[in-house]
Parts: structure tokens; C-alpha cells; sequence
């Protein structure tokens, strides 16, 4: 018996919006909106990938409140960049595309040197790659930060967006309250995972009642972290079943990693620590030649590096629509994913290295992506991030070190910030 499966390059539904193909651009944070507003370098970058072919591109990351960032210049959702997003998403649609825009809170993650507040995730913590301390979220606190993530909708739908993206991946403030090694709260947010996931089934559910049918809502959702003790399949399995029987999403795009040590985890391949050290300051630039391998930790790159895990969610899914991620760069791999279960793909560093690729995998299936995954793009978010092998393109051929600009993010980033 043969199988049919889904022609990626067709419209599909997602929710209330129609994408014309499966393949959506993943998050890569873009150093692009140094006063936390949209710039013309902004709406470029992601007109590429647009006109590129993808379906749809996902603008990294949004910040629901200034204290959820995790790099300077990050968009923070409001009413001073509501008209700068709506530019945005016109030129988008202008091209035939769809735009996400992915929400987040970065609770650990965040660093007090750009938010001027202690951090906080669920339970207290030290970040070891910052070295910073965070302090435990109060109840009241939790409150709030739902309603933020809801704020952050509201002003999505009114800048034109197509969908958001909930950031419920690696060890943000979401992801951490999933984690039982970072939550260890008492209270009816830790415990159990039942308890571990009411924070992310109430931001989902906040964020719907707030769009209601005008967008779609979308989920990155780490399988695991690669923490020992933290996050693992068994739990996360549970998250998404509770997440599917809620039915506030529309899809959930399945991620690994954690944003807090063994970043590597997540991307899989060449660990750029050299590249890393040359872009910071010391004392840190030693320390990162020292331990930035340890810290970074180190995993082979593989293709589809996250199917085995990804593929374990597709039966227990009776309503909400996955997205595969990780390692996807050519149509054998996208066909993999839709022979699998999946709904939609989604590609970062394929699609930095060559933003037309879609098209080029829809008019040549035998078309395979330059992406060698030296990983060399990860410090470039210090700058304007890129891929380096670009040199004629207008994304930039290395980070301008002499920007100030840049150099204020090598000196107040730590190694934690991509992703
Ligand atoms: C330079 C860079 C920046 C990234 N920034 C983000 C981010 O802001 N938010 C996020 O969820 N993931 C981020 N990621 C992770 C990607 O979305 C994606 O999960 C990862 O690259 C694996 O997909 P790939 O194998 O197709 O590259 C980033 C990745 C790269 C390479």
C-alpha cells in the first residue's frame, strides 16, 4: 500500500490563517532593531526569506515585558512599536507571505545588566553562564506575566500578525516552570507535572482568549533540555497532551535545549567557541577560551537531529497541529517530516545560509542547502545576525566589532542569549 502524503509546497490551514506551504522560518533572534523598534534592516531580512518561498517567517524574539529580555534592542510588544510591526507585516503580506511573531518571557535567561532587575524564573537559581542570580516568581507575579503574554497578543493582532509564538522552549521563563530541576516550588505551580505545566496552558489559554479566532497561536515546546534531571520526554509528552486537550493552540513546534549551559544541545555540529571569545571582552573572553567548550557542551550534528524524539508526539496529538524542527535542510528531509505526521517543517540555519532555499528545493527536489552548521551564525547575534559565508550579502560579512552597537551586546550578552 502506498502512503500519500501532504505536497509541503500547498496552502494549508494553521488555525484561522492560511500559509501557501508547510516550511516556516524558525526564530533566529536578528540584531536588527537596536532601539528595540523596527528598521528597514528588519523588514529585509525578513522579506528574503519571504520571497525565498517559505510560507512563513517568525520575528525573534518579542519581548512581553522589559524585564523578559534577554539581549538589548529586543522588540519589546506595545504601543511605541505598534506602527514600526505593522510596516512589517504589510511588506510581508505585500510579498504573498505570513508573519509570527514569537512572544517571550526570558525569566532566567534575562540578565540584570539589560533589564536593571534581578531576573527570576521559578525557584531561585544561579544562570551559570552569566553567573547571575535569580530570584524566585511570586504568585502575584505569575499573574501578571499571563496577563503580559495576553497584552503581547492583543498588540500582535493589531499589528497585522498572522500568528504568535508562544516561547515555551529552552529554559525561559515558560520552559523552566516545566523543568523539575529549575521549579521546585511548593505551591500549585511545581510538583507534579500537571503542576509544572499549569503557567504554560494558562499563558495559552490567556493568549486565546485575547485573539480569539484573528490569529493563529503556536507553541515551541522543548522535548527536552538536555539538563540531567530537568526536562525529558516523558514530561513534556504530558505538557503537550494537556496543552492538545485545552485545544488553545494551533500548533506546537518541537524544540531541544536549554538557553542556560550546554547550548549546544540545541544546535548540534561545530562548537564556535573561538569565534565566541573573539567577540567579548575580557575577563570573559578567557573564561569563554577556558570552559566555553564545557559550558557549550558538544553534540555531532546530525539531519533531522530531532526526529527521534519529535516523532513520539505525533500519536498523542488529536487537535493540535506539529511543526518538526532541527536539522531540516533539503526536500528528502521536509518529505520525511510530512511521511512522519508532521504538518509543517521549520528551518533557521538552512534558510540564514540561504534565504531562497524554498524555492530552490520546490523547483529542484535534488537541491541540496550549503549549510555546513559551523554554527559560526550563533556569535553573530552580537551583531546583526547572519550567516558568514555571505560575503555579497547585504546581511553583512562578519559583525561590525567596531559598532558600538555590537560591541555593547558582545560586552552585556552572555553565551546564553541565542535562542
Ligand atoms: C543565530 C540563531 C539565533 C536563534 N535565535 C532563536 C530565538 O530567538 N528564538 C528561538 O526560539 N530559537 C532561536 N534559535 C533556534 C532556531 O529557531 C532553531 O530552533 C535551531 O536553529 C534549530 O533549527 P535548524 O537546525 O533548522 O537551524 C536560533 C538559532 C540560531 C542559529
Amino acid at each position: 500500500m502506498t502512503t500519500t502524503i501532504p505536497d509541503p509546497f500547498a496552502p494549508v490551514t494553521l488555525g484561522p490563517v492560511t500559509l501557501r506551504n508547510r516550511i516556516i522560518k524558525a526564530a533566529t533572534s536578528e540584531g536588527r532593531s537596536p532601539k528595540g523598534l523596527v528598521t528597514d534592516d528588519l523588514i529585509d531580512f525578513h522579506l528574503d526569506f519571504i520571497r525565498g518561498g517559505a510560507g512563513m517567517t517568525t520575528v525573534a524574539y518579542c519581548c512581553v515585558s522589559p524585564e523578559g529580555a534577554s539581549a538589548p534592542g529586543q522588540i519589546l510588544m506595545s504601543e511605541k512599536s505598534l506602527p514600526g510591526l505593522q510596516r512589517l507585516t504589510d511588506a510581508i503580506h505585500a510579498e504573498g507571505g505570513a508573519i509570527s511573531a514569537q512572544l517571550g518571557h526570558a525569566g532566567m535567561v534575562a540578565s540584570k545588566k539589560i533589564t536593571g532587575v534581578t531576573s527570576m524564573g521559578p525557584s531561585k537559581f544561579v544562570n551559570p553562564s552569566s553567573m547571575e542570580y535569580c530570584r524566585a516568581i511570586r504568585r502575584e507575579e505569575i499573574t501578571m506575566v499571563i496577563e503580559q503574554f495576553g497584552a503581547a497578543a492583543r498588540i500582535a493582532v493589531q499589528a497585522g500578525f498572522d500568528a504568535v509564538e508562544l516561547h515555551f522552549g529552552h529554559n525561559y521563563l515558560p520552559s523552566s516552570f516545566l523543568s523539575p530541576l529549575l521549579n521546585r516550588r511548593k505551591d500549585d505551580y511545581g510538583g507534579s507535572i500537571e503542576n509544572r505545566s499549569r503557567f504554560v496552558r494558562e499563558i495559552a489559554q490567556r493568549v486565546r482568549e485575547e485573539v480569539g479566532d484573528k490569529i493563529a497561536v503556536i507553541a515551541k515546546i522543548s522535548m527536552d533540555d538536555g539538563l540531567p534531571g530537568s526536562i525529558w520526554l516523558n514530561d513534556s509528552i504530558r505538557t503537550a497532551q494537556l496543552l492538545d486537550e485545552d485545544r488553545n493552540l494551533d500548533a506546537i513546534e518541537l524544540t531541544q535545549g536549554s538557553s542556560i549551559i550546554r547550548q549546544m544541545y540545541l544546535f548540534r555540529g561545530d562548537v564556535p567557541v573561538s569565534d565566541f571569545a573573539a567577540v567579548v571582552k575580557e575577563p570573559m573572553k578567557t573564561g569563554v577560551r577556558l570552559f566555553g567548550k564545557l559550558a557549550l557542551g558538544s553534540f555531532p550534528y546530525k539531519d533531522l537531529y530531532m526526529l527521534d524524539a519529535a516523532r513520539q508526539f505525533v500519536p498523542v496529538m488529536k487537535h493540535t497541529k506539529l511543526i518538526l524542527l532541527g536539522g531540516i535542510t533539503n526536500r528528502g528531509h521536509i518529505d520525511t517530516g510530512m511521511r512522519e505526521g508532521f504538518d509543517f517543517v521549520a528551518m533557521g540555519r538552512g534558510l540564514l545560509r540561504e534565504p531562497d532555499l524554498a524555492n530552490r528545493i520546490r523547483e529542484d527536489s535534488t537541491v541540496t542547502s550549503r549549510c555546513i552548521h559551523c554554527n559560526k551564525c550563533m556569535y553573530t547575534v552580537y551583531g546583526r545576525t547572519h550567516c558568514v559565508m555571505e560575503p555579497d550579502d547585504h546581511h553583512g560579512a562578519v559583525p561590525d566589532r567596531n559598532s558600538p552597537y555590537a560591541v555593547d551586546r558582545a560586552r552585556l550578552l552572555p553565551l546564553s542569549s541565542v535562542g
